[in-house]
């Protein structure tokens, strides 16, 4: 184990699965408390559980992102029972019904809206003030290659993600001085459970994605996980308002 982030307290949003699972679980290896939080209970406490299993610290949090009381309570709750909030992933995210943008209502368009970039907005906001009282921190927000490209059939994903990556930028400019990073992670397709909704676990459908990456695979939330981590850790000292692509080349493509 790397025990670089012992006494520090993480929290990770939407971490009751896929990437913010594995992010959540690299924070507690490298010695964080960790809040996880998500909107489903039963994926929040597993998390939670693989987490203590594993010897780390770590309790579930139920919020729904998109809501301001429960993000305030989220918060709050990070504070009263770890006393500090060091490392905070916003990565809660939902991708929608892949669909032509003429084809996507708008109970779609502002549920992805509420969820991904409300949501990312609301946490920040919490998070930077308690940062700011602390005197520092580091955020990392879950965009994606749909916030860096256009991405055909996620007109609503790719704009609450682009939305994401100007967030992160201004929030970093705004608050550099103050001691608080934000950084934003764009993964390609990983393979997750939302990767799988998106393919229904079609072989074909998992090949064609697969060779959208120069790599010419999907990627893991492990390698997401990675990067997250990092951004958050001293060794990222210098870097903030960046919107690293972990996406096995796919934009560079
Ligand atoms: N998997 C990919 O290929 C991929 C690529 C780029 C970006 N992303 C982004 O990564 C993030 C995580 O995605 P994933 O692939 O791990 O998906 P996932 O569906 O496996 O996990 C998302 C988690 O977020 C939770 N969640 C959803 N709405 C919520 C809400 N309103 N409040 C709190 N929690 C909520 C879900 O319950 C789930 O546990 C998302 O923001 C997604 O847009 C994923």
């Amino acid at each position: 184990m790397n025990a670089s982030m012992v006494g520090k307290v993480a929290l990770v949003t939407g971490a009751g699965s896929g990437i913010g699972r594995a992010a959540a679980r690299l924070f507690a290896q490298h010695g964080a408390a960790v809040a996880v939080a998500d909107i489903d209970a039963a994926g929040g406490q597993a998390t939670a559980e693989q987490i203590t299993h594993d010897g780390g610290t770590s309790v579930f949090i139920r919020a729904d992102v998109a809501h301001a009381d429960d993000v305030q309570a989220m918060i709050a709750q990070v504070v009263a029972q770890f006393g500090r909030l060091d490392y905070a992933h916003n990565n809660a995210g939902i991708e929608g019904r892949v669909a032509p943008l003429l084809e996507c209502d708008e109970a779609q368009w502002d549920r992805i809206i509420a969820v991904n970039l409300k949501g990312v907005w609301l946490c920040l906001q919490h998070e930077l003030r308690q940062m700011l009282a602390q005197g520092g921190g580091a955020i990392v927000n879950t965009a994606s290659v749909a916030g860096l490209v256009g991405t055909a059939g996620m007109a609503a994903y790719a704009a609450s993600k682009h939305g994401v990556v100007g967030l992160t930028k201004t929030a970093a400019i705004e608050y550099a001085r103050a001691g608080i990073r934000v950084n934003a992670v764009c993964p390609g397709f990983i393979h997750t459970p939302m990767v799988e909704r998106y393919t229904a676990n079609d072989a074909q459908a998992n090949a064609r994605l697969a060779r959208a990456h120069a790599i010419r695979r999907l990627g893991t939330p492990e390698e997401v996980a990675e990067a997250v981590v990092w951004l958050c850790s001293d060794a990222a000292a210098f870097v903030t308002g960046h919107a690293l692509a972990v996406d096995g080349g796919l934009v560079a493509m």
